[in-house]
C-alpha cells in the first residue's frame, strides 16, 4: 500500500484542504504515513501570507528533495498559497516537484496521481469546493465548513486576493445539508471558513443570504453545539451578526475582529475600509449585546509610512479594547500587493522589532487582566483530550476560545463544568467539577 505525508502551513482554511486531501488519498487507496520519509507521496499545503511562511516552507522543500534523491519513485506535491503565487515557475526552481496546484485544488491532486502521466503538472484554476470530498478530521467531533472562498477586498499588505481570487459563496442548502451530514456523524463544533467569512451570500443568486442567516440555519441543527466562524471583516460585522452571538445559544461568546493598526492614516492606507471608530463602535456594540464575549484580533506594526504617533494609536487602541489575546505581525512586503510599492516608506526593522516589542507588552498584558474575569466561575468546557504540558491532566477550550487545562475525567468531545482556579493571558487552570457526575 502506498502512503502519503501531510505537511500544513498557514491558516485554518489550509487545515480544512488539508483534512480534504487525506480524505481523498486514503479513499484512492493511501494510507497515511507517520514521518516524512517513510511516504512515497510527499505533499505540502502552503502559505504565503508573510515571508518568514516562505523561507520555512522552502528548507522543508529542500528535505523532501534529499528524501527523493534516494528514491527517486517518491512523488512531491505543492498546493496552497505558495504554490498559485509562484505558479509554474515552480517546476522551474524546484525541479523535483512533480505536481502542483491552488488552494482548493485537492481534486486536482487526484487527477493526476489517476493518470499515466509521468511529466510535472500545475494547477492553478480554481473550478470549486472541496466540500464534497471525503474528509479526514484531525479530531472527531470538531469540522471545518468551508462557506466561501476567496476575498473581494483589496487591503494594501495582503497577498491573499492574488492567490485565491475573487469571492465566492458556496450555495446556502449545500453547507445546511454538509453541517446536517456532520451532525449525524457525531460532530458537535463547526467552524465557518473564509477569508472574508461575513460577506457571505450577497451575490448569492437567484436569493440573495445574509451570514446571519446561516448562523441561525445552523444553530437550529440537532447535535451542533458549538458554532464558529473565522476571519470577518469588521466593515461586514452588521449588528444582525453580533445579535446572533446574543440570541442563539451554540453560536460561541468569541469573535475575532482584525484591527490591523489603531491608527485611521495607517488602515486608510492599508484599505481597511474603517477606521479607528467605527472599529470601537462595533466593539462597543459587541460588549452592549454580548458583554462576556471574547474579542480577538490581528495587528500588523511597521506598515510603510507608521509614523510613532500612528503606532500609539494602536497602543491607544489595545489599552482602551482590551482584547482577549491578539496575533501580531512585523509588516512583510509580499510580491503582487500595492504595498509592497511603497518602498520609500519602509519602516526600519529596528524600529518594527522595538514597536513590536512594545505592542506585545500590552496585548498581554491586558489579556492577562482581561482573564482574571474567569477565575471562581465555573464554565462549559468542550474537552480535546490531555494536556499538552501535563498527560495527567485535560485539556479544552470554552465558548470564548480560552484554552483550559484542568484535572477531570471527561472524554474527548464531552462538554464539562470546570472550576476556573488561576488564568494568564494565554490559558485558564481548574478543575472539573465531579458534583455534575454524582447527580
Ligand atoms: N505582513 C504582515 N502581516 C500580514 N498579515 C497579512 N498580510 C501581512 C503582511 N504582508 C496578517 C494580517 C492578517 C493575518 C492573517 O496576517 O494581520 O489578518
Ligand atoms: Fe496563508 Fe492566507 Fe493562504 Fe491562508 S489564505 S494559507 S493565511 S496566504
Amino acid at each position: 500500500m502506498k502512503r502519503f505525508h501531510v505537511t500544513t502551513f498557514g491558516c485554518q482554511m489550509n487545515e480544512h484542504d488539508s483534512e480534504r486531501m487525506k480524505g481523498m488519498l486514503e479513499s484512492l487507496g493511501y494510507a497515511e504515513a507517520d514521518a516524512r520519509e517513510e511516504a512515497d507521496l510527499i505533499l505540502f499545503n502552503t502559505c504565503s501570507i508573510r515571508e518568514k511562511a516562505d523561507e520555512r516552507f522552502v528548507s522543508h522543500l529542500y528535505e523532501a528533495r534529499a528524501l527523493k534523491r534516494r528514491d527517486p519513485e517518491r512523488v512531491i506535491g505543492v498546493g496552497g498559497c505558495w504554490a498559485q503565487s509562484v505558479k509554474d515557475q515552480v517546476f522551474r526552481d524546484y525541479p523535483f516537484v512533480d505536481v502542483a496546484f491552488g488552494p482548493g485544488q485537492v481534486h486536482k491532486l487526484a487527477e493526476f496521481l489517476t493518470s499515466d502521466s509521468l511529466t510535472a503538472q500545475g494547477f492553478f484554476e480554481f473550478e470549486g469546493f472541496t466540500g464534497h470530498l471525503p474528509g479526514k478530521r484531525a479530531r472527531d467531533v470538531h469540522a471545518w465548513v468551508q462557506i466561501s472562498a476567496g476575498c473581494n477586498m483589496k487591503c494594501s499588505y495582503c497577498i491573499v486576493p492574488s492567490t485565491r481570487g475573487r469571492e465566492v459563496s458556496r450555495p446556502f442548502e449545500e453547507l445546511v445539508a454538509e453541517v446536517r451530514q456532520l451532525a449525524s456523524e457525531g460532530v458537535r463544533e463547526v467552524t465557518l471558513l473564509g477569508q472574508n467569512v461575513n460577506s457571505y451570500g450577497t451575490r448569492l443568486r437567484p436569493q440573495p443570504r445574509k451570514f446571519s442567516e446561516l448562523l441561525h440555519a445552523v444553530d437550529a441543527i440537532d447535535g451542533i453545539e458549538r458554532v464558529r466562524y473565522t476571519s470577518p471583516h469588521p466593515a461586514h460585522m452588521t449588528e444582525d451578526v453580533i445579535r446572533a452571538h446574543a440570541e442563539l445559544p451554540s453560536v460561541c461568546q468569541h469573535i475575532h475582529l482584525p484591527l490591523q493598526a489603531g491608527s485611521s492614516r495607517v488602515l486608510k492606507r492599508m484599505r481597511r475600509t474603517y477606521g479607528r471608530d467605527r472599529f470601537l463602535d462595533r466593539v462597543a456594540l459587541i460588549r452592549e449585546h454580548v458583554p462576556d464575549c471574547a474579542i480577538t484580533t490581528d495587528i500588523i506594526v511597521g506598515f510603510p509610512g507608521e509614523t510613532e504617533a500612528d503606532f500609539v494609536e494602536t497602543l491607544e487602541v489595545v489599552e482602551e479594547v482590551g482584547f482577549d489575546g491578539a496575533f501580531t505581525f512585523i509588516y512583510s512586503p509580499r510580491r503582487d500587493t500595492e504595498a509592497a510599492e511603497f518602498v520609500d516608506e519602509f519602516v526600519p526593522h529596528e524600529v518594527q522589532v522595538e514597536r513590536m516589542e512594545r505592542l506585545v507588552e500590552a496585548v498581554q498584558r491586558r489579556a492577562r487582566e482581561r482573564a482574571q474575569r474567569f477565575v471562581g466561575r465555573t464554565l462549559d468546557v468542550l474537552v480535546e483530550g490531555p494536556s499538552r504540558y501535563d498527560p495527567t491532566r485535560l485539556r479544552g477550550r470554552t465558548t470564548h476560545n480560552k484554552v483550559v487545562n484542568f484535572d477531570g475525567l471527561g472524554a474527548a468531545g464531552e462538554i464539562v463544568p470546570v472550576e476556573i482556579l488561576s488564568a494568564t493571558s494565554q490559558s485558564l487552570s481548574g478543575t472539573e467539577s465531579l458534583l455534575s457526575r454524582v447527580a
